[in-house]
């Protein structure tokens, strides 16, 4: 791949013009779940083209070298297999995927006998009494995918309570401890680096707390870390029996599906978290087997490009009408913004066309009476993402009805507008899942992930890396060391 503004079928993109939105039916069906985009400002011709670009981008030969774990994240020289860790069997012919989904079982392995021994209760906290709440400590991709996978699945949570502090601002891990008691407390300090500040002060702080009634001998019962540094775990006194491994190849926000998912284990057990990685497994089988015309990440790629590229749109709003899916726009906006958030390609060159929206979103209803007039009417014309649940798990009265009538009642506003005045042509696509199941989760989290690796690849990236976030952590330190480099702001930091 190159500057996709290069290309034949770029030229000829930049010359289509958009249809007004139609009525026929354009989804694609999998077990459970359908992706449905017929009401995108797109016809046949306009989708031949944009799979032309895939082509001309060398999108078939990129994703080979995904799941073949080539070291497609160049800047830091690792490979991309964050697939591997929800794989039975390699997906690949090639050593590299073939040892990565063997260690990735060892410590799934692992991570069931342990999240066994916590669910049954017999694993024993200093006094003698069983576990009833875990606390996972992270940030970012160590707090975002497992926070938002639980959320989603709290209809499953059976036997603890699982609570997530991320924020460096002391409310939040005071707020938490407040209403625990750390005889029965499990911490999971899940961090990649186990270098992060925020994450680090958070787990020092659940440390002191713990000592108070504890001893520095009890906390090899009241600690596990799940990262990548081991020397830095055990130099944080965690014994090496409680840390959950993963591997560089394993980038923070594509990690729930790792160790980091320990998380979501102890929420949901072991053999439920086995159907969420199978249900991603499904759908990376469907991106690699699929024909790109008939492959959803791929198309959900596509319609993206030509919505943010050629119809100059800048931002996606992502709207569940499941309240168990409230975190999903904000997990998705790490996903999407913190991989393909960038001007310069794969090669460090300054690029000139747009890469990728702002994400944002709310779940429906509540979205309703907030943005969405601006989402109808405004004068910028956003595109809309509408994921549906068929049925839900929490049998109360006629909500469900409801709440499905309203989500098809808003995607025809959008899109037809009132046939009035108010025209709508506001382009969505429509995710409809039988149910929130941890396999049908998997496979839309999954869908997303690979929408962006093929983004990723049309614009040129590396969607692996996040440079610019690196420059705030170093500028945090230095302030911290030196309060006078704050300028301004120095006396902030004076009594
Ligand atoms: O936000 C920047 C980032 O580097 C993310 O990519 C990552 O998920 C997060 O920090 C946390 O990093 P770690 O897991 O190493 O603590």
């Amino acid at each position: 791949m190159g500057n996709p503004t290069k290309t034949q079928s770029w030229k000829a993109l930049t010359n289509k013009t958009a249809p007004t939105i139609g009525y026929q039916d354009h989804s694609i069906q999998l077990d459970g779940f359908r992706f449905d985009f017929s009401k995108q400002r797109i016809n046949k011709d306009i989708l031949e083209e944009l799979i032309n670009l895939a082509r001309d981008q060398n999108l078939e030969d990129w994703r080979n070298r995904f799941f073949a774990g080539e070291k497609i994240n160049n800047s830091e020289n690792r490979a991309v297999l964050h697939t591997a860790c929800r794989s039975r069997e390699s997906l690949s012919d090639s050593p590299a995927t073939k040892e990565a989904v063997k260690f990735s079982l060892q410590v799934l392995g692992k991570m069931k006998n342990f999240a066994d021994t916590v669910r049954s209760g017999s694993h024993k906290g200093f006094s003698g009494k069983s576990i009833t709440d875990v606390v996972n400590i992270g940030i970012g991709g160590s707090d975002l995918g497992p926070r938002m996978v639980c959320q989603a699945l709290a209809h499953l949570h059976d036997k603890l309570n699982v609570h997530f502090v991320s924020n460096v601002d002391g409310a939040d891990i005071h707020q938490t401890l407040e209403c625990l008691n750390p005889e029965t407390t499990l911490f999971l300090i899940a961090s990649k680096t186990f270098t992060t500040q925020e994450t680090l002060t958070n787990a020092q702080t659940a440390k002191d707390w713990f000592l108070k009634k504890g001893t520095e001998k009890d906390i090899a019962k009241h600690f596990a870390a799940l990262s990548t540094n081991l020397e830095a775990t055990q130099e944080f006194g965690i014994s090496d029996e409680m840390v959950f491994p993963f591997e560089e190849w394993v980038g923070g926000r594509f990690s729930l599906w790792s160790a980091i998912g320990l998380s979501i284990m102890l929420a949901i057990g072991s053999n439920k978290f086995q159907e969420l990685l199978d249900g991603a497994n499904e759908m990376d089988r469907h991106f690699r087997d699929a024909s790109l015309d008939e492959n959803i990440p791929v198309l959900m790629g596509l319609l993206g490009v030509w919505e943010r590229n050629f119809m100059n749109s800048t931002a996606l709003a992502v709207l569940p009408y499941a309240e168990n899916l409230s975190l999903f726009p904000l997990y998705l906006q790490q996903l999407d913004m913190e991989s393909n958030g960038k001007s310069q390609d794969r090669d460090g060159d300054n690029i000139e066309y747009a890469t990728a929206p702002v994400n944002f979103g709310q779940a429906g209803t509540n979205g309703q009476h907030a943005f969405y007039q601006a989402l109808h009417q405004g004068s910028d014309i956003i595109p809309t993402d509408f994921i549906v649940i068929k049925t839900s798990p929490y049998k109360t009265g006629d909500h469900n009805r409801k709440l499905l009538a309203n989500a098809i009642a808003q995607t025809q506003a959008l899109a037809y507008g009132n046939g009035n005045d108010f025209k709508g042509e506001r382009p969505l696509s429509l995710f409809l899942l039988d149910e929130l199941n941890p396999r049908l989760l998997g496979m839309l989290v999954a869908a997303y992930e690979h929408k962006i690796f093929v983004q990723g690849v049309i614009w040129n990236l590396n969607s692996f890396d996040q440079p610019g976030v690196e420059l705030g952590k170093k500028l945090a330190k230095g302030i911290l060391e030196n309060p006078e480099n704050a300028k301004n702001y120095a006396y902030l930091f004076k009594n």
